[in-house]
Order: structure tokens, then sequence, then C-alpha cells
């Protein structure tokens, strides 16, 4: 018994399926001219209108009259209605907030066009008016051709004033944060490089030369081994590993730190013989005037 009423469910499932397809395709395919609903029949509670084909395929019914309860006639027009509202809303809306957007982009342009050419120095701003919720800021025109506005004020309420200190502290507060902790980093990176430093300074180690680099790791190593009698807690033996790039970096590093260290002996003993020979010079004519 179960099973029939599954078969059965199915079945009407199966139709009712059918049926919406078919009524899919009729709404596709056949394209009706539709009557104006008629009034609502007190007797049988319901209201109708007749479809007359306008288009289409073969299977189209000629003529369909379509009936439903005068209840859900009337829910149908209020959502109608209703959509209609709203959709006008938004439309309306849509339109508004283009024309501020646009508004405001002109406004922008000629504020920018403004102080391209005039250039203004404000007050303070004003100390809040209670009564009014404002504060206002003046602006006098320090430099600037024709046509610049010799002042100008500017009102806004308090609170958005507040808003914008309220914001503009939050703004110093995060760069003077983000100085702090660079600052931070940077005493803590130099520490670790002096305590490093010192750590090198204690343990000795003989270095052994660079490995070519292995083209499958793209790496160079060496070993470092701890001379004998040094600190306990020296690591014994060291293997550094590093990129080949960067070993080759740190190559161009050393051979351009030399050249410069060279360069500056050379300027010292180009100097050094100036002075000599002035020195020289300023002999001879001494003797000279002797
Ligand atoms: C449509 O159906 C309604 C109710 O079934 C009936 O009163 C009306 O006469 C029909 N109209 C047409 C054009 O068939
Ligand atoms: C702005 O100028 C007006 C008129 O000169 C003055 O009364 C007012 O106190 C000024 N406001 C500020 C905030 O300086
Ligand atoms: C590493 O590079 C050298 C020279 O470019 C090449 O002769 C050698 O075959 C490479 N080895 C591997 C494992 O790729």
């Amino acid at each position: 018994m179960k099973n029939v009423f599954v078969i059965f469910v199915v079945v009407l499932v199966a139709t009712a399926a059918a049926k919406k397809g078919w009524k899919l395709r009729q709404r596709q395919q056949c394209k009706y001219d539709k009557s104006a609903w008629s009034d609502c029949d007190t007797k049988t509670n319901t209201v109708n209108r007749v479809l007359t084909l306008k288009s289409g395929k073969e299977g189209c019914q000629q003529t369909q009259n379509q009936t439903i309860t005068c209840d859900r006639f009337d829910r149908l027009q209020a959502w109608k209605i209703k959509k209609a509202e709203s959709r006008r809303e938004l439309q309306e809306k849509k339109h508004h907030r283009k024309e501020r957007q646009q508004e405001m982009k002109e406004n922008k342009q000629l504020v920018k066009e403004q102080l391209k050419r005039c250039r203004y120095e404000h007050s303070d701003w004003s100390e809040c008016d209670q009564a009014t919720n404002t504060v206002t800021r003046n602006f006098t025109l320090s430099e600037g051709e024709q046509g610049c506005e010799q002042s100008h004020t500017i009102t806004i309420t308090c609170d958005k004033l507040n808003r914008i200190q309220a914001w503009k502290a939050k703004k110093s507060d995060r760069k003077q944060n983000r100085i702090d902790e660079k600052l931070q980093m940077k005493q803590e990176r130099k520490e670790k490089r002096k305590l490093e430093k010192e750590q090198r300074l204690k343990c000795k180690y003989d270095k052994e030369d660079w490995s070519e680099c292995d083209n499958t790791t793209n790496t160079v190593t060496r070993v470092m081994t701890l001379r004998d009698g040094e600190e306990e807690e020296c690591e014994p033996i060291i293997n550094v590993i590093i990129s080949c790039s960067k070993f080759e970096r740190i190559q161009q590093w050393k051979a351009r730190k030399m050249e410069r260290k060279n360069e500056k002996k050379e300027n010292k003993m180009f100097i050094r013989e100036q002075k000599n020979m002035w020195k020289e010079n300023k002999k001879i004519v001494k003797e000279q005037r002797r």
C-alpha cells in the first residue's frame, strides 16, 4: 500500500512538472492579447479575462478563459501597485543619486579650480554655537589672481567637526604608532646585530672557502669550525647556507666596499702629497726671501 502511495505521489509530481513545462512552453511560444479583467462576480467570487492568440506556433490554444478568485485578484492588484510604486521610487532614488553625484563632481571641480588660483589662510574653528549646533571658520585670501573671493566662511555642524577632529586624532595616533613601531623595530634590529657581533667577536672560527653554487638547490655553503679553547656558549660547528644570488650580492658588495676603501686611501695619499708640496713651496719661498 505504501509503495502504491509513493508511486502515486511520484506520478502526481511528474504530471505537475510536465504541466508546468507545458505552460512555460505555451507562454514562450504562444503570445496572447489579454482583455481587461471582468468585475468580480459575487455569486462565484471570481473574475475572468479572455486571452486571444496574437502569434504562436501550432498547438497554441486559440482562446483561453482565465479565471481566478476575487480575493486573489485583489491581492494581485495590490501587489502590482506596490511593485510599480517601489520601482518608481527606486528609479527616483537612482535619478536623485545621479544628480547629487553630478552636482558634487561639479562642485569639487569648481573648488579645485578655485584652489588652484586662490590661496586662503584660515582662522581656527569658532566655538560651537549651541543654539544652531554649528561651527564656522573664516578664510581670507592670501594669494591669488583677480576673480578670487576675498574671504568666505565655511559652516558645518559641531558633530561633524567633532567627527573630523576625532578622525584626525586617530589618524595622527596611528601615524605616531607606526613611527614608534618602526623605531622600536630598528632598535631591536640594532641590538640583535650588536649581540651577533659580540658573539662573533667572542667566538672565533676557522672558515672554509665557500662551495661552488649548487644549481640543484641554488645554494652555496661553507663550514665554520670553532677554534680550540674558545667560549663554551659558542657553537662548535656552523654550517652556513645561503642562496647563490645572495652570495653573488655579498661578493659584489664586498668588491664595491674594497673599491671605495682603495679610493679613500688614494685620496688621502693625494692630499698628503699636496700638503707636502705646499710645505716645500713655503720653505722655498722663505729661503728665497732670506
Ligand atoms: C469564462 O468563464 C467564466 C466562468 O467560468 C464564464 O462565466 C464566462 O462566460 C467565460 N467567458 C468566455 C468568453 O468564455
Ligand atoms: C569670522 O569673521 C566674522 C566677521 O569678520 C567674525 O565676526 C567671526 O568672529 C569670525 N569667525 C572666526 C571663527 O574667526
Ligand atoms: C650546473 O651548472 C653547470 C654550469 O652552468 C652545468 O655544467 C651543470 O650541468 C649544472 N648542473 C646541474 C645539476 O644542473
